[in-house]
């Protein structure tokens, strides 16, 4: 696998300038950037700290760093933190959709250019924000049931195991699945609870479900592989073995998740890059030389089940 691949296949939407005029101050090049992470919930957010990071060094960026833990409200404070030491652009990656409003509303009074990556949010506003950077979940979720129908052609009852409440990723991979699912009503969600992407609360969200279903369900279909790996620790401690007595699916396609999927406990792994770094760089230095960048940017995403996560595994980044 090439460096940067998903940006090769990035799909662009639109391109717009900053509604904010940058600063003549900012080098293009060796920017000042605040960057308010959600958190260190799973493997996936911790690749993508780490390209935030090791690329800004690579570029000589100085890189401010925020790490949320998990609170919206630490993320608010970090971006009004960015703001008051006069920073050359802010990246956020938002811990759920709404609520950015007012913040947002005080970087572009100080006329400091903001990206969206990872998630999107729900804005009044359109112009608070330059341009989104991330993937496209409800493409993932559409991905995992397609598989799941194509998979399992017999009548199948699902758990999901959902990632935080109120985060994009949750929101759209629940609605794309289920919209989905309305296709093959065969399957079924039965029950639905929220581990918040940590590995912990996919152990134990599986483990009361095990609790209060019994056998009643042979799937289990994951917001991210963290959870999913939790789950495969319940469904073992339970005697069950996970990927045959119970088909998981799930989505990030850490090497983990991967090599679940290799050793037969994960049927289906759907791949979320989060190796964000370059394309965010990239389009910093094009906002402050005062050019047009796409105003949302996916990545492309593959899906790696039986049939080739052998073959992947030995090239994959995170
Ligand atoms: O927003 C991306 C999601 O957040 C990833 O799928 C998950 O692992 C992470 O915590």
């Amino acid at each position: 696998m090439k460096l940067f691949r998903p940006l090769r296949s990035a799909l662009w939407l639109g391109a717009v300038l900053s509604p904010v005029l940058p600063r003549a101050a900012a080098d293009p090049a060796h920017p000042v950037v605040g960057f308010a992470q959600t958190g260190a919930e799973s493997a996936w957010r911790t690749a993508n700290t780490e390209s935030m990071k090791s690329e800004a060094a690579r570029r000589g960026i100085e890189l401010k760093f925020s790490d949320g833990q998990g609170k919206q409200e630490n993320q608010i404070r970090a971006v009004r933190s960015f703001i008051t030491q006069g920073v050359d652009a802010i990246v956020i990656a938002p811990l759920v959709e709404t609520g950015w409003d007012p913040v947002l509303r005080e970087a572009k009074e100080a006329k400091i250019p903001v990206i969206i990556t990872d998630r999107t949010i729900e804005t009044a506003d359109p112009d608070s924000y330059v341009c989104f950077i991330g993937s496209d979940f409800a493409q993932e979720g559409k991905m995992a049931a397609d598989w799941l129908a194509a998979h399992h052609p017999a009548p199948g009852r699902i758990v999901e195991l959902q990632g935080t409440p109120g985060s994009a990723p949750a929101n759209e991979r629940h609605r794309a699945f289920a919209a989905a699912l309305a296709g093959y009503p065969r399957l079924q969600v039965i029950d639905a609870q929220s581990g918040d992407f940590r590995r912990a609360g996919g152990k134990e969200v599986m483990e009361a479900m095990l609790k209060k279903h019994g056998r009643d369900f042979d799937i289990v279909y994951a917001h991210n592989d963290d959870m999913a790996l939790g789950a495969v620790q319940a469904i073992e401690e339970a005697g069950l073995k996970p990927g045959q007595d119970i088909m998981i699916v799930s989505i990030d396609a850490i090497r983990e998740g991967v090599q679940a999927v290799i050793d037969g406990k994960i049927n289906c792994v759907v791949e979320c890059n989060p190796l964000f770094g370059p394309a965010v760089y990239d389009t910093i230095a094009k906002i402050l030389r005062g050019e047009p960048v796409p105003r949302k940017t996916f990545n492309h995403d593959e899906l790696f089940d039986a049939t080739n996560a052998a073959r992947v595994i030995a090239q994959r980044q995170y």
